[in-house]
């Protein structure tokens, strides 16, 4: 194909970090992780919601008794989706536990509910709202619980990077793939240019069809499950270039781009990245029959170092199946491994990072707010309703829908 060189934009971007990323450290620690009144947690310093006072002084246990009367009052009415990496004090109170894809076929299945309370952060709450029926409300305990990952990627970046591919190489010739871990509005520029959503159970398979429909994929917005996906399938790393949303081009020429199977948006979550292969090669030293697993938004040379790679919900199948006397190392969050870790009390189970770091968005769903909106449900008020316009809705559900499609 011809390469049309005379539309490259000259415009360069001053780089932005999310304000979440800035954020993302804020409760690592030495310690293990415990609930403290949320008047404790708000020395972390990150953005929270704020709350009625009353809530803010609450013991836990005095939030957990709270919580579970409400829990009765509401009964079939509301239905509580909680991630892996919530923290132990709100997955007590999941009806579902499960990953992001897990849980949008739950909150796809759960019609029945008048409200889904999404205890994780915010893209899986737009998901939910998509593919919950329209008569159902998606609440988001906090509504400041994002994802730095997700906010890589904004709208106008995206569509700017859409534009200038078309431009370089032609309509049809990028097939776009966005990983859940997106905000509705790039789901739904995905689906309108024929792409399709994945997470890190199908990532494979759907990058695998988006290579039966054209020759070359973008993927958003995590450049790390990007290349591991391509690795794996094959793809030369030289095949794969990098898309920075702050250089003309993406930081590429169009040569690079005409020749590449994958381009790669420069996003990463700032939670697995911090699993190293120095790490890998300590859990290996202190003990030798070790088995290490880590999750594809790891980096590619810890996902070499591995013994396996795994989405969230192959870690807790790997491990809760393993046999007695099994020994894991994992590279994924600290909230789902210290809840593997006590689940399989006849097994080693432990983090590959010493430092106890917890996704900070995630952890921002203290206890105090899931109180806060079921009171607020009780009342007849319907707080942090997260919803999403009906035309980006249409567009993400073609690209989620696509990916149900496939699994
Ligand atoms: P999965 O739930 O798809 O494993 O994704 C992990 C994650 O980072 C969620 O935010
Ligand atoms: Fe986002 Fe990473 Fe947290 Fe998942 S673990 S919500 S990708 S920052």
């Amino acid at each position: 194909m011809a390469i049309n060189l005379s539309i490259v934009d000259e415009k360069v971007r001053n780089p932005r970090v999310p304000l979440t990323e800035l954020e993302q450290s804020a409760f690592c620690q030495v310690e293990p992780l415990e609930t403290k009144p949320l008047a404790e947690e708000l020395n972390a310093g990150v953005r929270w919601q704020r709350l009625p006072d009353s809530y803010v002084n609450m013991t836990p246990e005095e939030l957990t008794t709270r919580i579970e009367a409400n829990k009765v009052q509401l009964g079939s009415r509301a239905v509580i989706l909680g991630h892996h990496y919530q923290r132990e004090d709100i997955i007590q109170f999941a009806d579902f536990r499960g990953d992001s894809l897990k849980l949008s076929q739950y909150a796809a299945d759960q019609q029945g509910s008048e409200f889904i309370i999404f205890c994780g952060v915010h893209f899986m709450a737009e998901t939910a709202a998509v593919l919950g029926g329209a008569h159902q409300k998606v609440v988001l305990p906090n509504i400041n619980a994002g994802c730095s990952m997700a906010d890589m990627a904004p709208t106008d970046d995206a569509l700017d990077c859409w534009d200038d591919l078309m431009t370089t190489l032609g309509t049809g010739s990028v097939i776009p793939v966005t990983y859940m871990n997106s905000t509705a509005e790039i789901k739904a520029l995905v689906g309108e240019n024929g792409g399709a959503v994945c997470t890190s159970s199908n990532a494979d398979r759907v990058v695998a069809w988006a290579f039966q429909q054209g020759k070359r994929v973008l993927f958003l917005p995590d450049q790390h499950l990007g290349r591991n996906t391509g690795a794996k399938m094959g793809v030369p790393l030289d095949e794969m270039v990098l898309w920075n949303p702050f250089q003309p081009l993406g930081g590429n020429t169009a040569e690079a781009l005409e020749q590449s199977k994958m381009i790669l948006w420069k996003g990463h979550c700032s939670v697995h990245t911090r699993f190293t292969t120095d790490q890998i090669a300590r859990a290996r030293q202190e003990y030798p029959d070790v088995q290490v697993i880590v999750h594809p938004e790891c980096m590619l040379e810890s996902v070499q170092e591995a013994d396996y790679v795994g989405s969230t919900e192959l870690i807790v199948k790997m491990v809760s199946e393993s046999a007695p006397g099994s020994v894991w190392a994992i590279g994924t969050e600290i909230n789902l491994v210290s809840r593997l870790a006590h689940e399989n009390p006849d097994k080693t189970v432990f983090c590959l990072d010493p430092v106890v770091c917890p996704c900070s968005t995630m952890y921002r769903i203290h206890p105090a707010y899931l109180l806060w909106v079921t009171d607020e449900l009780l009342a007849g008020r319907v707080p942090n309703q997260v919803s999403v316009a009906p035309e980006t809705a249409h567009y993400a559900k073609v690209a989620l829908d696509r990916m149900l499609s496939l699994s």
